[in-house]
């Protein structure tokens, strides 16, 4: 299912926004004209990670610092052991929409 977000231009660059979508926890970051959306709770203690410092393609959780992959949901160093789940985006026409559900 595919869900209205925000128009490209309203997303600040290089920091997160936490979006809910239904029972989705949704974090949802702009790099450029790049969005990424990944779960929002964090894999080792449930920490917005929308809140995280961004840097070279990953968010760092602001509870105890994990790394986390913007395009794979990977932790890349612990405590997080345990993916986030990832979600496929489009923009379209300056508006950006995130694809629940199909491959999340
Ligand atoms: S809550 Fe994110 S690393 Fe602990």
């Amino acid at each position: 299912m595919e869900i209205e977000l925000a128009p490209l231009v309203d997303l600040p660059e290089g920091r997160g926004v936490r979006a809910d979508v239904g029972s989705e926890r949704i974090a949802v970051f702009r790099i450029g004209e790049t969005v990424h959306a990944i779960g929002d709770r964090c894999s080792h203690a449930e920490a917005s990670l929308s809140e995280g410092d961004v840097f070279d393609g990953e968010v760092e959780c602001p509870r105890h610092g994990s790394p986390f992959d913007l395009t794979t949901g990977e932790p890349r160093a612990l405590p997080a052991t345990t993916p986030v789940p990832v979600y496929p985006t489009v923009v379209r026409d300056g508006v950006v929409y995130v694809i629940i559900g199909e491959g999340s």
